[in-house]
């Protein structure tokens, strides 16, 4: 089998890791006879610096043209002063956006190997921790109306958090689905005691769990969720939650798994075109340094295999090739503890691929 890819290297780290993880795929597509055909697209700040616009059309066409987009990280203070429009971010935005991504799958795993790295206290985690966060992606306050005005109290600038009944439907069957799937148990993040989207989002998800019997839903106010992610994080398998509560629950608990530089995602809409991306950013300090980690991004091609093409032991290739990895000691600097073997970017993407 052909598939098309549309990669977006993106700025800061986004080309280190982004090469490595093509690397991964290269020899997958070798081993299991597999053709991945990559068209590279610009998006955030290497479009604004290319084109002055940070998601051109031609990006918007070419990824709507293929089976998947896969993206490193945009963004960089280079581009911190532009307004709003014209930020790199805007890029990931518009893009969620233009393919209809709304439902953001983030999986926060605990790999043995690295239970040292995490910031928790041993007994707090203890043989480690398998969760996953499902994020509403192109509604909510993110997507809402905004502007400056100026009233009684001076001039100020407003965001609104709308939820359509629709859209809390959509996510929460992708909820039920992923839950039905593993332990089945939800739970669903809201702030129903102070936002009426929260309690328009509550009421649709008991809607939802009606036609999920055997799932067990709890509903939690999102400073408490924040809460019990650090004393109790074991209690959580699904989590489903509206976009801004989501951003920051999914970096929250991908901190507990030990290191940002882990952890991958897919944004996925109604058919198979998704897009898939490590959660971090584009660490522009490090750049170019061979210091980044790029499992996250090797990881997210797995996610992209698994998701998008169907493409299960292959997916299973990747992640087993990981896990040998950090068995074997080896470690990138971010995920370093005592004993381990320290390697750059490159060699890491090297030893997976020879595992693989
Ligand atoms: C993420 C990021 C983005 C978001 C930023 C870069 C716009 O933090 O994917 O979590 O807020 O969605
Ligand atoms: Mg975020």
């Amino acid at each position: 089998m052909e598939y098309k890819i549309a990669v977006i290297k993106g700025d800061g780290i986004g080309p280190d890791i982004v090469d490595q993880a093509l690397l991964v795929l290269n020899k997958i597509g070798e081993k299991y006879k597999h053709s991945f055909k990559y068209t590279e697209v610009l998006a955030g700040g290497a479009a604004l610096d290319a084109t002055n616009v940070p998601l051109p059309q031609e990006t918007i066409d070419i990824c709507k043209a293929s089976d998947a987009v896969f993206l490193g990280a945009v963004g960089g203070h280079k581009w911190d002063v532009l307004p709003g429009h014209l930020r790199p971010e805007k890029a990931l935005l518009g893009l969620r956006e233009e393919l209809g991504l709304f439902a953001n799958i983030r999986p926060a795993i605990m790999y043995k190997e690295l239970k040292d790295a995490c910031p928790l206290k041993p007994e707090i985690v203890g043989d480690g921790m398998d969760m996953v966060v499902i994020r509403e992606l192109t509604g909510g306050i993110y997507f809402g109306e905004r502007g400056f005005k100026t009233n009684e109290k001076g001039d100020g600038a407003y965001d609104t958090m709308f939820y359509s009944e629709m859209e809390v439907r959509r996510i929460a069957i992708v909820a039920f689905e992923t839950a039905m799937k593993r332990a089945k148990k939800l739970t669903s993040v809201d702030k129903a005691n102070v936002l009426e989207s929260s309690r328009l989002w509550r009421k649709v998800v008991l809607e939802v769990a009606e036609d999920y019997p055997e799932v067990e839903v709890k509903h939690m106010y999102v400073d408490n969720a924040a809460m019990q992610l650090v004393i109790n994080p074991k209690q959580f398998d699904v989590i489903v939650t509206g976009n801004l509560f989501g951003d920051i629950l999914s970096d929250e608990a991908s901190m507990i798994t030990g290191s940002i530089g882990m952890l991958p995602s897919a944004s996925l809409g109604t058919t198979k075109l998704g897009m898939y991306e490590p959660i971090h950013g584009s660490a522009p300090d490090i750049a170019g340094q061979n210091k980044a980690n790029p499992i996250a991004t090797i990881v997210s091609a797995a996610m992209m295999l698994r998701y998008s093409f169907d493409l299960e032991k292959e997916a299973d290739a990747i992640e087993k090739a990981v896990e040998t990895i950090l068995a074997n000691g080896y470690r990138t600097g971010d995920i370093q503890t005592e004993g381990g073997i320290l390697v750059g970017t490159k060699e890491m993407g090297q030893l997976i691929c020879d595992a693989i």
